[in-house]
């Protein structure tokens, strides 16, 4: 017992996990009031490309411009409601399945069916919801309030970490859209943020190459991103393409929480980004993708095997991923007032992870 008392830091109650006021209280505070992201800007690489996502529990569509930049709109029609698009695809117009109703692909409405019935309406000064939308290190963010601080302005520690690895112009060679996973948006967050887990739970992919035993602390105190890095083998040492990385880069996986949804992994050649939309508290709709440097597509002499090669791996690193996230909601349901320990470095990324999603959402709990 004595121990138990001495230990620091304690994970959060079972009960953030399972529990639908907290659920709703995050979805609140932090789904609805913040930046959120959704993917990456490859996902949409040319005019009319559209992808469809959530900000908590409402639906939302982005939709890349003629001139090349992004806008996102609230996914429902002004007639009577229906969601618009789904999917990906690409457009040259927004066409509502229900009655028709035609959007442009900046969201204005140009076209109404039987449009004499609707005669007090000014049809075409009616535009779909915009929300604001930024890309930032090649990756997608949206946010209801238009008045927040820029990404740029809240990322720009963790992209002068980065620098040299050029993020934004990365090439996202692999995405799956929608994976259903049964477990709360915070355990798979809390999971990917840790190197604890890589040597026992992730024996049938990055375990061997990248041991727990080689994680490396990384700065602590971020608001609104961790980053720690968790070190090849020597007899593993990736490829490097990238004349700006060091030796010691060529070393790191980078692994990245980019609060409150978004995650990332960094090697010299490859990324692994995930960005969760939580459906309800034990369900989580989970898009992932593999990004790769454009120095190491140029260099490989077969980028597309190389691909194929990580694509395996990684494949099967979600799927680990996935089960102890999966096993771990389900030991919550347990539904015990004990918290559990959290490693005094290598968790200390879920401590400060917890603590802001606690710090946002006790507002909200305590009304
Ligand atoms: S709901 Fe879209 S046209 Fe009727
Ligand atoms: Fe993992």
């Amino acid at each position: 017992m004595l121990e138990r008392q001495k230990h620091r830091l304690r994970a959060t109650l079972q009960s953030d996990y399972t529990d639908p006021e907290i659920f709703t209280a995050e979805q609140t505070e932090l789904f609805d009031k913040g930046w959120i992201t959704i993917g990456r800007s490859g996902c949409v690489p040319n005019p009319g490309d559209y992808m469809t996502a959530r900000l908590g529990l409402r639906p939302i569509a982005v939709v890349r411009q003629k001139d090349g930049s992004l806008k996102a709109f609230a996914n429902f029609c002004l007639h009577r409601y229906a969601r618009l698009l789904d999917g990906t695809g690409n457009a040259s117009s927004i066409v509502c399945p229900y009655h028709s109703w035609t959007y442009s692909t900046a969201g204005q409405l140009v076209g109404v069916p039987d449009g004499q019935g609707f005669c007090n309406v000014e049809t075409k000064s009616l535009y779909l919801e915009e929300l604001a939308c930024e890309e930032y290190l090649g990756f997608i963010f949206v946010a209801r309030d238009k008045s927040l601080a820029s990404v740029s302005e809240r990322l720009s520690p963790l992209a002068a970490l980065v620098e040299p690895y050029g993020l934004d112009g990365w090439q996202d060679r692999h995405v799956v859209h929608e994976e259903e996973w049964d477990g709360n948006w915070k355990f798979v967050i809390e999971n990917f943020i840790e190197s604890y887990h890589t040597t026992y739970a992730h024996k049938g992919s990055i375990g061997p190459t990248n041991p727990t035993r080689l994680a490396e602390q990384g700065p602590t105190g971020h608001e609104f991103f961790s980053i720690h890095s968790n070190s090849y083998r020597p007899k593993d040492l990736p490829p490097m393409h990238n004349p700006r990385l060091t030796a010691e880069d060529r070393n790191k996986f980078h692994v990245i929480g980019l609060y409150p949804n978004g995650l990332a992994a960094i090697d010299a050649n490859f990324m692994w980004w995930m960005s969760l939309e939580p459906k309800a508290a034990n369900k989580t709709n989970a898009r992932w993708g593999l990004s790769f440097a454009p120095e190491t597509m140029a260099g490989e002499a077969d980028p597309k095997a190389f691909i194929a090669e990580v694509t395996k791996i990684i494949e099967i690193a979600t799927e680990e991923d996935k089960d102890m996230v999966e096993r771990a909601q389900d030991g919550a349901n347990f539904a015990s007032a004990e918290p559990g320990y959290l490693h005094d470095w290598l968790e200390v990324y879920v401590h400060e992870f917890q603590a802001y999603v606690t710090e946002a959402v006790s507002g909200a709990r305590a009304a």
